[in-house]
């Protein structure tokens, strides 16, 4: 009977060690589990392309990728060297590029936003390949035409710029809202592109305004008015429009844009010049993970 007792002992103190092993081995696997989950608290940060070419080759560097989609807006979501990254596919244009920040800002939390892709001079010391990383960024389409009559015609060269963010009220009535509206780079990251400019070869790197509008300038007289008034060194058609969401949000914002035309100085478009730009913006990626990681 006594033996039957302890041999009960012995079987209950072997199961107990058994858990209790058992339960080591969980608390170590939880705690893995526990540092996962906190990778998975940072804040990612994303880079934004207009088109596949603008996108795609910078998402195909990133490692664990998932696709997601909300509405027209492709989301490339993984990591690099183990930090959050989401490149977006953000599609061309203003209001694309308005909606996929918003979307982005509202679903993932981002750290900061870098916009990029190619772009046309308006400076004629810029080249095909230079890149401008925009310590501004303008809406070019922002403007209020002055008065005038049927049949007295139309004067480009007259309009006004108009900020829209001047006030809540009539930016049409309103003689406060007949300034430029500038969006600022933020620090941190222009710092971080800074650091990495010797890794970029095909051409020289400025800091510059990028000016915006859902419009293609060819006429040269046109694209020196903006340049002479907005001091814009290059023009696209999405950095104002994130910058402006960014803003509204609080989260920091660059552009970067790499000059693929110049017509002021018969700069042909090149292609290529999207994906050289691509490996540019990784360095600064890199860069500017490594400065938040230290901080
Ligand atoms: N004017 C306007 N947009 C340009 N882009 C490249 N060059 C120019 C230019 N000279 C970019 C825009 C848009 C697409 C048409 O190409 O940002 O995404």
């Amino acid at each position: 009977m006594k033996r039957r007792i302890e041999a009960r002992y012995m079987a209950i103190a072997m199961v107990s060690l058994l858990v209790l092993s058992v339960m080591a081995g969980c608390s170590s696997s939880t705690k893995s589990e526990a540092e996962a989950a906190k990778e998975n608290e940072k804040q990612p940060l994303i880079v934004q392309g207009p088109m596949p070419i603008e996108a795609e080759k910078f998402a195909s560097k990133l490692s664990d990728v998932k696709e997601e989609k909300s509405g027209s807006f492709v989301f490339y979501k993984g990591t690099l060297d183990g930090y959050p990254v989401i490149v977006t596919k953000t599609g061309k244009g203003m209001e694309n590029t308005a909606a996929a920040t918003a979307v982005a800002i509202e679903k993932y939390d981002p750290i900061a936003i870098i916009n990029q892709g190619t772009s046309g001079g308006h400076d004629p010391d810029l080249h095909v390949f230079d890149i401008v990383l925009g310590e501004r960024t303008v809406n070019l389409g922002s403007l209020k035409t002055p008065n005038k009559d049927e049949g007295e015609g139309i004067s480009p060269k007259e309009w006004i710029p108009m900020d829209l963010m001047a006030s809540e009220g009539s930016a049409g009535e309103d003689p406060d809202a007949e300034n430029i509206r500038y969006f600022e780079g933020d620090k941190t990251l222009l710092k971080a592109a800074h650091a990495v400019k010797d890794t970029y070869t095909k051409g020289k790197i400025v800091d510059g305004t990028i000016g915006s509008a859902d419009v293609w300038n060819n006429e040269v007289d046109r694209i020196n008015w903006f340049h002479e008034n907005f001091g814009s060194s290059v023009e696209e058609m999405e950095g104002a429009a994130g910058a402006q969401i960014a803003k509204a949000y609080d989260v920091p914002f660059l552009g970067i844009r790499v000059l693929s035309n110049n017509k002021v100085n018969d700069g042909a478009y090149n292609p290529e010049t999207a994906e050289a730009n691509q490996e540019y913006v990784y360095e600064v990626v890199k860069e500017y993970l490594t400065m938040i990681e230290e901080k």
